[in-house]
């Protein structure tokens, strides 16, 4: 029933629904998903008929990570909800884990529209949103009113809080941006299963003060310090050599960092025709065997002591399982939910277990690192 549902879900996002909004401005249609989303959502029924139709479950796929017992390894990956509007619309898609944020201490606006511009040929994004959101409070409130209504249906799945550093005028030093983060940490001490400190967002006007070795100490050892309840996991970039990720992953595992999220929005833009006049940073296909490989060499470096996701033009199962034959205990993915639909998700766990299976392994986990020795070919 599961992979006849998805199945048709795909047909019907893709040949009626994507056509329609691919034809709209996406900032608009991006818009309109949490508004729409946020209403829907209230329609309890439809919501667990909607995910017992796309979701694939199968024990093959339970996941241990982070002291958590997952139903999948597939994560929402941070960006499609920084306010946590649609938590129930995003669980309905048969995720494992979901992401929410970055949100920021102060309220932020992001930078001036538009804040997307889609590259289908490329089956990638281009992101300029310079992290908008409604501020960390808001969300803490938000968090505690959702958790004390008791709705299982809305937050039944473990959770990352993905934070970042305000990106507006009042933007300071080194230190200005460590408080900045802590405050954001404190705010949301105990409310998530995961934090997760994205120091990578490649679209703010200070650029990426903290994906420096020295910067990136100075946090951690703030974040030590304030001890939240929850597992620390770092948003990493990609844009970077490979001994400057090295570097930074030594930092990482100096302090209490539980796993590594690989990686962000890629600068270069070599790979890609577009206007050079369009701002932002690429998600999606662009940023595929790129982190697989930075996935593959963390995970050869660092072996069991950071749990990896791997995220970056996930859209299908050997795209998944590539990230986690590199490494990657976890998988997440946002641009292949808008180029392929809701259905992806539960279509990705399924064609995961065939994959693992067909390579011999009882479930998908026992393939994590399973070709860590093997590189992976990038553009
Ligand atoms: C619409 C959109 C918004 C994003 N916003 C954030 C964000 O707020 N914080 C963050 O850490 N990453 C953000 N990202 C980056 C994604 O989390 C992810 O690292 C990147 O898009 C690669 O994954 P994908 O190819 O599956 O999209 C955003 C990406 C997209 C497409």
């Amino acid at each position: 029933m599961g992979t006849f549902a998805r199945s048709a879900m795909t047909t019907v996002y893709t040949k009626g629904v994507k056509p329609v909004i691919f034809k709209m401005h996406p900032d608009k249609v991006h818009d309109d998903m949490i508004t729409h989303g946020s209403w829907a959502q209230r329609i309890r029924p439809a919501m667990a008929a909607a995910e017992a139709l796309l979701k694939h479950d199968d024990p093959a796929l339970v996941t241990e990570a982070y002291d958590l017992t997952l139903r999948n390894p597939l994560g929402l990956a941070a960006g499609l909800d920084k306010n946590v509007a649609i938590p129930g619309i995003l669980q309905m898609t048969g995720f494992g884990l979901l992401t929410f944020g970055s949100v920021t201490s102060r309220v932020c606006d992001g930078n001036p529209r538009p804040w997307f511009h889609r590259l289908p040929q490329d089956e990638s994004l281009v992101v300029h949103v310079g992290l908008a959101n409604g501020g960390v409070e808001r969300v803490a409130t938000r968090l505690v009113e959702l958790r004390e209504q008791g709705n299982p249906r809305y937050m039944a799945l473990p959770f990352k809080m993905s934070i970042a550093r305000t990106n507006d005028g009042h933007t300071g030093d080194v230190a200005e941006g460590v408080d900045d983060y802590v405050r954001s940490v404190q705010a949301l001490d105990g409310l998530s299963e995961l934090i997760e400190l994205n120091i990578s967002c490649p679209n703010t006007m200070v650029g990426e003060a903290f994906t420096g070795p020295e910067a990136l100490d100075q946090l951690l050892t703030a974040v030590d310090d304030a001890a939240p309840a929850q597992p620390i996991v770092l948003k990493m970039p990609s844009d970077k050599t490979w001994e400057q990720f090295r570097d930074l992953v030594d930092v990482a595992l100096d302090h209490r960092v539980a796993g590594l999220t690989i990686s962000n929005l890629r600068k270069d833009r070599d790979s890609v025709t577009m206007d050079p006049a369009i701002k932002g940073n690429l998600s999606g296909r662009p940023v595929r065997e790129l982190s697989t490989e930075i996935v593959r060499r963390t995970y050869l470096h660092a072996g069991d002591r950071l749990t990896i996701a791997g995220l970056g033009g996930v859209f299908d199962g050997s795209h998944a399982y590539d990230k986690i034959c590199a490494g990657a205990t976890l998988v997440e993915l946002v641009s292949g939910l808008i180029f392929r639909g809701p259905a992806v998700v539960g279509t990705i766990a399924k064609e995961l277990v065939e994959l693992a299976q067909a390579d011999g392994f009882a479930r998908v986990q026992d393939a994590v690192g399973s070709r860590a020795d093997l590189p992976v070919a990038t553009d």
